[in-house]
């Protein structure tokens, strides 16, 4: 990955200072040059020259594995969320090495979800956590350290009755607020670097659609192929991270209503609004929002939404290893608790493309989505 700081490749310690004082400081900076240019800035021969940018390709290229080598990695490879059943469907809980999506409606718990990861990957071994730092990226200036310590105190009041240890847990949860698309981008660029140094076992990025949405208006020509390299150079950079440190990456994304008027049942219509293609008999409810493009660049999408005023469901919309699956779930003190979770898995039932799935929003909501749309109020019927 091009992204790759140069000091965690082997070049040595002299060079890559030399490097850095011109402002070369990924692999990609340095394998962009010419080897005269590489010459002058490293002031080494042409033959030193052309091994740095041998070793720095070498240190940057996609390494080659065989699944036996990883089905014997196997263990430690999963994060368990602590929800009994959801970790069971899931092998173990969220995948180290890959981009786990939360979607869903306003208030439905996915920045709760988030802190209640971060408690979790803070823990110590023993009691199911990974004992390593959190960098969680807020972007909806949604996080509460109240509320952190809080679900952490409710959820494990044994542990966390000593004071030094809620300190702890919450001193390794470090918080980046940022609230441009430039921000995200900036800081996305180092954090490798921020994962060394705070030991990181979890990476939140709450929500990844916001500052996105807020920025692009999608209705202006270009805003939608501008916004799509951009969200292709996240998902990009976040997965080289998950792979690189073989830890879990977490984003939430928000929903989207499509209310375009109906076609004939076998045409296909582009929303133009969000950049993601739905059939037409599908058009008009709440999906995930950032189009197709972007749900392919996750690896699993868990959708929470709302059943009634109390009780919600996740969903496991798309997974490379479980099936279609649904709890229904509550947001206690402690965080996040899934009914009757000493049962077996949750029932499966039949899914639907991950970037056109139904989302479910609160009652009033939906009744505003309904107005004016005969094949909206029908969809109501069968989904609300
Ligand atoms: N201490 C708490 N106890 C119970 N539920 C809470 C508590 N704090 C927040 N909640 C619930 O969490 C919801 C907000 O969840 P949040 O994760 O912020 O939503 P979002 O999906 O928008 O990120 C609130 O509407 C409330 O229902
Ligand atoms: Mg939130």
């Amino acid at each position: 990955m091009g992204s790759k700081k140069l000091r965690r490749t082997n070049l040595s310690a002299e060079i890559c200072s030399r490097l850095n004082s011109h402002r070369i400081e990924t692999c990609r900076d340095l394998l962009s040059l010419t080897p005269l240019e590489v010459m002058r800035v490293a002031g080494v021969s042409y033959s030193q020259a052309c091994q740095l940018l041998k070793t720095t390709s070498q240190a940057c290229a996609p390494k080659m594995t065989t699944a036996l080598e990883l089905w014997r990695q196997k263990t430690g490879l999963y994060f368990p969320t602590s929800l009994a059943a959801l970790d069971r469907l899931l092998q173990g809980g969220l995948a180290c090495g890959t981009l786990t999506e939360v979607t869903g409606p306003s208030g439905c718990g996915k920045s709760q979800l988030c802190m209640m990861l971060s408690v979790l990957a803070t823990l110590p071994h023993s009691m199911g956590g990974l004992d390593r730092g959190v960098l969680y990226i807020d972007t909806e200036s949604a996080f509460s350290a109240e509320r952190l310590v809080e679900i952490a105190q409710s959820r494990f009041p044994d542990y966390f009755s000593v004071r030094e240890r809620v300190e702890e847990m919450a001193s390794r949860v470090h918080l980046f607020r940022e609230l441009t698309c430039r921000d995200v981008q900036s800081r996305l660029q180092n954090l490798e670097e921020d994962i060394i140094s705070c030991r990181a076992g979890l990476v939140v990025l709450d929500s990844v659609a916001s500052v996105v949405r807020k920025e692009f208006d999608p209705s202006l020509p270009g805003n939608l192929a501008h916004r799509s390299n951009l969200l292709g150079q996240q998902a990009a950079t976040l997965k080289y991270l998950a792979q690189e440190f073989s830890i879990p990456v977490v984003l939430t994304n928000q929903i989207t209503t499509n209310l375009s008027d109906l076609k004939p049942a076998t045409s296909f219509k582009w929303n133009s609004l969000e950049g993601s293609s739905l059939a037409a008999e599908d058009s008009g409810y709440v999906t995930a929002a950032l189009g197709n493009t972007w749900s392919h660049s996750v690896n699993t999408r868990l959708i929470v939404q709302y059943v009634d005023a109390h009780c919600r469901q996740i969903i496991v919309a798309k997974s490379p290893i479980a099936a279609f699956a649904v709890f229904k779930y509550s947001i206690q003190s402690d965080g996040i608790r899934l009914e009757g979770d000493d049962d077996q898995a949750g029932p499966s039932h039949q899914g639907t493309d991950p970037g056109l799935q139904p989302i479910r929003v609160r009652s009033g909501f939906a009744c505003n989505l309904t107005r004016g749309s005969s094949a909206i109020r029908n969809m109501r019927g069968s989904y609300s």
